[in-house]
């Protein structure tokens, strides 16, 4: 079968995100790794997806779940060799499946060769130019040198004594302290980073996700400057461009994007760009990343007026800067959804984790359908659908890992403020029984609840009404359905139906209210995302019809 020639294959693709530690242990060590991924090409295959995109697998003492890279070039030994990674990327590569990596721009590990050199040298020198250190305030400089902060701890800025240095600096992290930022406004980083592209398109990778693309270019003038009070993380808050969504990446980017041209077929890339919505499309237009992560629908209640307006505001700017628009409703630093959707509007996501789920009220199966009718609603559209792990089997959030399990830097270094990511980050349940659900042979590296069992592979294999089948036959009907880019809104006449077709007589009804309508009886059903009783559409619930 192998890969099709087609350059813009991944315009209308759909992407599946595999978390590696957590996707298929296949030594018994308790983690994932780059062979188990390989030993689960058939279950990718029978998913009909296009793609796979790995979040890193590069040494990394997971201060941040990987995201804390020590070497660009290679991979975690706990994971697997590059002779592993080839073999996978071969593998996948023969049934059509072609695979993203994950790269991580703004930030290195405190373990990288470069950051060691720089705490081992002096202020001022080379080695410290490479990552952002500077001195501190106050009479002995025992202040920070801003008052920036950072996602996961109070301060963006660590003393280098904590690293062993022994001058007087202090270094920038806008994440964990184990991630010092780099200056990307030094050339031997720019350059360094292009190298890491070509390492990995040249052994075939066929595109890259690029960690939050829009923070690596700071106002490094000096003085350096504080952001407003009170101090936020948001790019979206005036005087915030100190840190985020600076034009100066967008010369970043096209330089990648001269190097993706080399490729035929072209590397491709997507943005992970928390940056002011007019801003978004610049990371994705042609001539940068070509794509960037739309997180409306992530962020959105299931209502249709803002799945109307969403999807409305999205497709015209991708007509208008030459992009495909992403649907995105999960990946491995959010609550999934069949939770989040089975909570009361408004619920506070951050309090019902810490409270181990019991501060709301939750209603999984309606959850559930909700979550199986948004993304099969988000299916039907022009664009490129990620899928993270797991989703296809309508998994719930592991709400009660226990504090001492926790692994999330979110939770561990916040003064336990967030209980952070982990409950969507649990080991796959390939099987009913066993230990870690067919995961690996081990334990899991995170604990797996015991109802884990009934959302396996093997539980959900072969029951037309599980997620997995459902799911399955989604994607396999829609490599033959989407053709073109258009879409057309249909007026339903209620307020919580949300109609719309393609230009091949393909129509998607999604019911997002609680009562049921009628279905409109010049259509024939071809797949639901729960099963119809009749010629209704029940709340909740996504229809495939043809004319
Ligand atoms: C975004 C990644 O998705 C997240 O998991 C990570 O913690 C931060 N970037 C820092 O790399």
């Amino acid at each position: 079968m192998g890969l099709t020639a087609d350059r813009d294959w991944w315009r209308q693709a759909v992407i599946y995100q595999i978390y590696p530690r957590s996707f298929k242990d296949s030594n018994g060590d308790g983690l994932g790794d780059i062979q188990g991924v390989t030993s689960q090409v058939k279950y990718l295959q029978s998913l009909n997806i296009d793609a796979v995109w790995l979040s890193p697998f590069y040494p990394s003492a997971l201060a941040d779940g990987g995201y804390d890279v020590d070497d660009y070039r290679d991979v975690d030994p706990k994971l697997g060799t590059l002779a592993d990674f080839d073999e996978m990327l071969n593998e996948l590569h023969k049934v059509g499946i072609r695979v993203f990596v994950d790269i991580v721009p703004n930030h290195s590990s405190n373990r990288h060769i470069w950051f060691q050199e720089a705490v081992a040298s002096e202020p001022g020198s080379a080695a410290r130019d490479r990552y952002i250190f500077r001195d501190g305030k106050g009479a002995n400089g025992e202040l920070p040198p801003t008052n920036w902060i950072s996602h996961f701890a109070p301060s963006a800025w660590s003393h280098e004594s904590t690293q062993g240095g022994t001058g007087n600096q202090w270094y920038c992290h806008l994440f964990a302290p184990e991630q010092p930022d780099f200056n990307w406004d030094n050339e031997e980083v720019a350059e360094d980073f292009l190298t890491t592209l070509k390492f990995w398109a040249d052994r075939g990778v066929d595109g890259f996700r690029i960690d939050v693309a829009h923070m690596m270019k700071k106002d490094l003038s000096e003085p350096l400057k504080d952001v407003p009070e009170p101090v936020t993380l948001d790019s979206k808050v005036a005087g915030n461009e100190v840190l985020f969504d600076r034009d100066e990446v967008h010369e970043v980017f096209k330089s990648w994007r001269a190097l993706f041209n080399q490729y035929n077929p072209p590397r491709v890339a997507v943005a992970e760009a928390w940056a002011k919505p007019e801003n978004i499309h610049r990371y994705a237009s042609p001539d940068e990343l070509g794509q960037a992560f739309n997180f409306d629908l992530l962020l959105a209640d299931f209502d249709a007026t803002t799945y109307r307006e969403i999807v409305t505001r999205n497709l015209a700017a991708a007509t208008k800067y030459g992009s495909s628009s992403t649907w995105v409703f999960s990946n491995h630093d959010q609550v999934r959804p069949a939770t989040r959707y089975g909570l009361p509007r408004g619920a506070d996501l951050i309090a019902f984790k810490n409270s181990n789920g019991r501060s709301e009220t939750l209603d999984i199966g309606r959850g559930l359908q909700a979550s199986i009718a948004a993304q099969m609603f988000a299916l039907a559209l022009p664009g490129c659908t990620y899928i993270y792990q797991g989703e296809e089997l309508g998994l719930p959030e592991v709400l009660d890992i226990p504090e001492s399990q926790i692994q999330d830097p979110q939770f561990l270094r916040n003064n336990k403020f967030d209980k952070g990511r982990d409950g969507c980050r649990v080991p796959l349940p390939w099987t009913r029984n066993g230990s870690s659900f067919g995961f690996g042979s081990a334990c899991a590296h995170l604990p797996q609840p015991a109802h884990f069992s009934e959302y396996s592979v093997e539980a959900e294999s072969g029951v037309s009404t599980s997620p997995l089948a459902i799911f399955r036959k989604a994607l396999e009907l829609r490599k033959g359905l989407v053709t073109t880019e258009e879409m057309q809104w249909h007026e339903t006449g209620d307020p919580n139906v949300l109609h719309f077709s393609r230009p091949n007589g393909w129509h998607c009804l999604t019911n997002f209210g609680q009562s049921p309508i009628a279905l409109p009886p010049e259509l024939k059903v071809i797949h639901a995302s729960q099963p119809l009783t009749g010629s209704v559409l029940t709340g909740a619930t996504t229809v495939w019809m043809s004319a």
